[in-house]
Parts: C-alpha cells; sequence; structure tokens
C-alpha cells in the first residue's frame, strides 16, 4: 500500500528527479492511487519545493503543468492508499516539517501518532491534516534541527535514526533536507524499502518496479535500518547507527515487462502471461526422468523428511492456490496440510513444532498480515518456506526459504497470473517432499511433470478459444446483482477464486461455496435468472466427483438459475444442463484448476469492462497489504 520513490543524481544529471519520480510513481500507482505528490530539492533551496493532489497521478501531473517546479537534485515522490485521514489535497504526501526544511513521504500506519501530535502540539507546532505522516514530518523536523545544533552541520541520516526509534507502528519513511540537496534518506520498520544501484545515481523505492527503468541493481533494506543515497553513494546502517552490509540482488525481469505492450489492460496482458507464467516456474526445477531439484530451497533433506505437517498461510487469492495445493500435497504426500487465513492464524493459538512446515504464499512478499504470520511460526520453532513472486521483498526475506514463482511483474490490482505460479509453485514443492520422503515411485512423479508440463499449452487452448463466449457472457449478464460460484474438489477454491475476481474488480455479490453446501443453505438464494458459475470436474475414469457436480447443476436449473459451467470439451452431461459452457481441454483433475480459473478470470474482466469499471485500478483496493 503506498507507493515511494526517491532518487539522488549527480549535480550535473541529465536524468531530471521529477521525471524519475512520475515515472516511478506510473509504475507503483497500483500501490494506491487515492492521491499522489512529489518533494525536489536543489543547493540553494530554503524550501521545499512540492505539489500533491487527491487522485490519480494524471491528476498531479495537470497540475505540475500548471504550476511547474523548479530543476532539482533529488526528488521524492508518492502515490497514496489512505489510511489515515480522506483521500485530500492537504492529506496527500509530501508532508513537511513546520520549517519547511524538510519533506517526508510514509508508507504504513504510526500507531503513536497522536501522543507524539500532542507533544509537538504542546511545543507550538500546528498541523493541518489528519494524517500520522504529518507527525513523523514536524517531528523529523524537530529532530533535524536539534541534530544540526548538536553537530554543527545537517545529518539527515541522523535525524532520521533518531525519529525512527520514537515511532511505534509500521513505516517507510523517505524525507529530503533543504541543507542536504544531494541526499534522500530512508527508513524501514515493517514496510518495504528497496535501494537501486544505477551509474553515479540512486534510487530509493517501495518495490523494484519503481526504478527497473534506470536499473536492474539492487540492494535489500532490512527491517529497522536507515539507508542514506547520495549520487551513487549508498549508506546503511541500523537505528543505532551501525553499518549494515548491503544485501545485493539483480533484477531479474526489465521496465517492458512492466508495460501493458499494446494491451488494453494490465489484467488482460497478465490474464494472458497465464501459460507463461506457469512455464516459468517449472522452467529448470526438475529433468526428463522426473528428478526435482529445489536448490534454492536451502532446507536439508533431513528436515524435510521430518515434517509431518504442513500450515499454508496466505491471504486471498494467494490463500485460494493454498487451498488448491492442500488436495494434492495430502494425496501425493499423506502428512496433513492445513491452509489458514494468515490474519486469523496470527491471532489464535495454532499448534507448530519444528516438525511444522509453515508455507507462506505471496505474490508481493509484502503482505502484512501474512509477515505476521511467519514471524510468529518462526518464534514457534517452525520452519518457513516462502512461495513468492517479488525479490527483494519482507518475506522471502523473513523466511527460512523461498522458492520463487517467476510470473513476473503482477501489475494489475487483482491477481491473476501470480494464482496459476503459486499453484505450480505448490505442487512442485508438494512433488519434492514426496520425491524427499520417498513416498511416491519416481515414475509417478515423472508422470505428474509430465502433466504439469503440459499445462502451459492446455491454458493457451483456453485464451484461444474461450474469449468470444466468455465476453458474450459477461456483456449478456453485466445487470445481474448477484452470482453463485459452486465447485467440489479441486474446483471449490477455484469457484472462489472466480467469485472474489468478480467482487473485486466488477463489484458484484458473488458467493463461492462448495457445490456440496448447496443444499444445507445456499439454495435459498437461487432464484428465477440467477446466475450460477459451476466448475464440472473430468467424467473420465469414473470420476464420481462428476455425477454429483452435474446433479448439483440440475438442483439449481430447477429453481430457474442461469448456469454456466466450466467443463471438459466434449463434456455431453455439462453441456445438457448448462445455459453456457465455458470448456476447457482434458486433464487430470488436480491439474484442472490451472485451466479452469482461466475463463473465470476473463469473466470478471469482461464483466468490469462492461461495467465502464477501471480493471487494473478497482475502487478501495491496492496491489499490497502492507498494513495490518
Ligand atoms: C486478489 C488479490 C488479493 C491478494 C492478497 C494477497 O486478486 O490480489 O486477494 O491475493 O492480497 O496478496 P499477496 O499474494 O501479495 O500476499
Amino acid at each position: 500500500m503506498c507507493g515511494i520513490i526517491g532518487f539522488s543524481g549527480p549535480l550535473t544529471a541529465s536524468t531530471k528527479p521529477l521525471e524519475v519520480c512520475l515515472q516511478g510513481l506510473g509504475r507503483l500507482e497500483y500501490r494506491g492511487y487515492d492521491s499522489a505528490g512529489v518533494a525536489l530539492v536543489a543547493p540553494g533551496m530554503h524550501h521545499i519545493a512540492y505539489e500533491k493532489k487527491a487522485g490519480r497521478l494524471s491528476n498531479l501531473e495537470k497540475e505540475l503543468e500548471r504550476h511547474p517546479l523548479p530543476e532539482a537534485t533529488v526528488g521524492i515522490g508518492h502515490t497514496r492508499w489512505a489510511t489515515n485521514g480522506e483521500p485530500s489535497d492537504v492529506n496527500a504526501h509530501p508532508h513537511l516539517s513546520a520549517d519547511n526544511r524538510v519533506a517526508v513521504i510514509h508508507n504504513g500506519i504510526i500507531e503513536n501518532a497522536n501522543k507524539l501530535k500532542f507533544d509537538l502540539q504542546a511545543k507550538g507546532i500546528n498541523f493541518i491534516s489528519d494524517t500520522d505522516t504529518e507527525v513523523a514530518a514536524k517531528l523529523l523536523g524537530v529532530v533535524a534541527n536539534q541534530v544540526e545544533q548538536e553537530q554543527g552541520k545537517a545529518n539527515l541520516m541522523e535525524a532520521m535514526r533518531r525519529t525512527a526509534k520514537m515511532l511505534e507502528g509500521t513505516f517507510t519513511l523517505l524525507a529530503v533536507d533543504v541543507r542536504e540537496p544531494q541526499v534522500v534518506v530512508g527508513a524501514r520498520h515493517d514496510s518495504p524499502l528497496v535501494v537501486g544501484e544505477g551509474d553515479g545515481e540512486s534510487f530509493l523505492g517501495s518495490d523494484v518496479a519503481a526504478f527497473v527503468a534506470y536499473t536492474n541493481k539492487a540492494i535489500e533494506v532490512g527491517q529497522d535500518e536507515v539507508v542514506r543515497i547520495e549520487g551513487g553513494d549508498i549508506q546503511i546502517t541500523d537505528f543505532d547507527g551501525n553499518s549494515v552490509e548491503p544485501q545485493h540482488f539483480t533484477v531479474d525481469w526489465d521496465a517492458s515487462a512492466a508495460e501493458k505492450g499494446g494491451w488494453p489492460s494490465f489484467m488482460d496482458k497478465e490474464i494472458h502471461e497465464d501459460p507463461q507464467a506457469v512455464a516459468e516456474t517449472l522452467m529448470g526445477r526438475f529433468d526428463l526422468q522426473g528428478h526435482i531439484t529445489l536448490d534454492e530451497l536451502h532446507v536439508s533433506v533431513e528436515e524435510l523428511k521430518s515434517v509431518d505437517k504442513i500450515i499454508v498461510v496466505a491471504c486471498g487469492t494467494a490463500s485460494y492456490a493454498g487451498l488448491v495445493a492442500k488436495y494434492a500435497i495430502e494425496h501425493w504426500v499423506r502428512i496433513p496440510v492445513e491452509v489458514e487465513l494468515a490474519h486469523e492464524f496470527r491471532y489464535r493459538d495454532p499448534i507448530l513444532t519444528p516438525r511444522t512446515l509453515v508455507i507462506a504464499i505471496s505474490q508481493s512478499g509484502e503482505t502484512m498480515d501474512t509477515l505476521m504470520a511467519i514471524r510468529h511460526a518462526r518464534e514457534q520453532g517452525s520452519k518457513v518456506l516462502a512461495l513468492c513472486n517479488t525479490q527483494g521483498s519482507s518475506i522471502p526475506r523473513e523466511s527460512d526459504a523461498v522458492l520463487y514463482t517467476h510470473a513476473g511483474p503482477e501489475v494489475a490490482v487483482a491477481s491473476t497470473k501470480a494464482f496459476v505460479a503459486q499453484i505450480t509453485a505448490a505442487y512442485l514443492v508438494g512433488l519434492y517432499l514426496a520425491q524427499v520422503k520417498n513416498v511416491m515411485f519416481a515414475d509417478e512423479i515423472q508422470e505428474v511433470l509430465r502433466s504439469l508440463r503440459q499445462m502451459p499449452q492446455k491454458i493457451q487452448w483456453v485464451l484461444d478459444n474461450d474469449v468470444d463466449v466468455v465476453k458474450k457472457t459477461a456483456h449478456k449478464l453485466v445487470d445481474s446483482k448477484a452470482f453463485l460460484f459452486l465447485g467440489r474438489h479441486v474446483g471449490y477454491p477455484v469457484a472462489l477464486e472466480g467469485a472474489l475476481k468478480l467482487k473485486e474488480i466488477a463489484y458484484t455479490f458473488t458467493e463461492g461455496f462448495a457445490a456440496g453446501e448447496l443444499k444445507h443453505g445456499p439454495i435459498a438464494l437461487v432464484d428465477e435468472g440467477t446466475p450460477v458459475v459451476v466448475i464440472v470436474p473430468s467424467a473420465r475414469n469414473r470420476n464420481v466427483l462428476h455425477s454429483k457436480v452435474i446433479s448439483n447443476i440440475e438442483e439449481v436449473k430447477a429453481r430457474g438459475a442461469y448456469t454456466i459451467t466450466v467443463a471438459e470439451e466434449g463434456d455431453p452431461d455439462a453441456e445438457k444442463y448448462a445455459d453456457t459452457v465455458f470448456y476447457r481441454p482434458a486433464c487430470p483433475t488436480l491439474m484442472s484448476p490451472l485451466v479452469d480459473v482461466v475463463p473465470l478470470q476473463l469473466f470478471s474482466m469482461y464483466m468490469a469492462e462492461a461495467k465502464g469499471n477501471d480493471v487494473d485500478k478497482p475502487r478501495n483496493l491496492a496491489k499490497s497489504v502492507t498494513v495490518e
């Protein structure tokens, strides 16, 4: 939540801080789009130059055209998802110190803001916004003046360290000071921050998307650390001023991967990248004999052999990927797998032992609920394995091991390609566990891997064949007030995911549930014309679930439902009771979520488009939820 960018270049730089900030904010807008702002500093300035506007980044850009800011040497920029104070010009970031010497942008929530504000007000400092960030800015201004008095020169880094120690809650703060016009300082506590290393220039960002157009060399900033950039010079310390060894990494995608590239929306582009996300996540992780090598896991074979229970912690779409994986891993490895929403897990008293493997699934690697859950699990002595899509993010950093999904940058707020990549990665972990524990024959593993390898092609088949019918159906049902989604077995989490997609971008009341629950309550919702989407399992191998789901379709149909089935090509039963069928090619049951979800992703997108919604930036949401 909230996108943050900072830039410091050489005095003669052709790269302009304002340009860098606006570029970066454009790429970070998925992190929040309630308001945006920039602050600039150049030598000789006595006051911060800044502009901020409520609404999308384009509002800020228009304002900057009307009232241009002076040339600068450093800049910071912010795109906001409001937590404290409504979205408005005054609440937008940056916020300034009382003497306009220092500007601050912030991601997170400062929990002791009221107390600090009260103390500052007692010293005669006035506040103009409702934000906790203004408290941090006013406080940093006071501390910066104190430090300057003590040391005889400005030292924003020291001021930031002292300020950070006074703050409670979660924060990434970036600040500039007119007295150090080449410097940007950042601090992080429970919120993301990465550094970009350019040639004689440096960047700070809430994720690498902020600066990947300029450099793919990056440094992770750790928990409770402060970073100072001045041109190409980068210093990192902890809050006490002790130097920290930088953790360098190289971003493995380039800026074009995070561009629309001719697609009408990022969501459309990313759905069409589903096949690639699966293929890339599989790549190089097993050989043709079916031997899986996950060298990057850094968990010893002994430790894996001793695992007697898995708990998957995640939120939203990632949790549904975990739920799909539960069916597969329990089937293959024969150990219990629990799937729990990270925010529920953290605040009960889960049973964790050193033999419990906690798998944290997260696209962004920054979801605060998931981060808190893994901290709790590690405190209890369990090992944590992260399945994550974002290098340099907090969740892999704080886990014992990580297996990256290689979906590439996901920009649309609604997660699509990350979901199929998460299922793929979780399947690899399950099969690897089966291999290590010796509970499956090598040829059985090989057979599953063969099916997995075919999935990118099968997903492509759905994309090539289903688009028209899905679009037509979405347009036909655009005025429907509510939808039901149902499925059994792995079709159940797919139903939940299909329902979530429709809620979040089409703003339609939607309920997803296990089809077996139908007669235990939800069928009362079915009325003449109620659209019901049903995930139909394959009929092959006398799959007992198939006939049960067909009966469920008959039941809702008999009560007037408009039925849409996601079914295997040529399934006569699915056709018989369906008003519309979204076909998928034949595949084994455990593989079917990877194809079944695709028409549902498309369906929600077309429905949202038909309603005139912004499919990439749905209302009230932000891409990564970095506060609890
Ligand atoms: C839905 C969606 C969210 C995320 C959830 C977890 O489309 O994107 O439900 O899946 O917020 O986010 P990550 O995976 O970044 O931890």
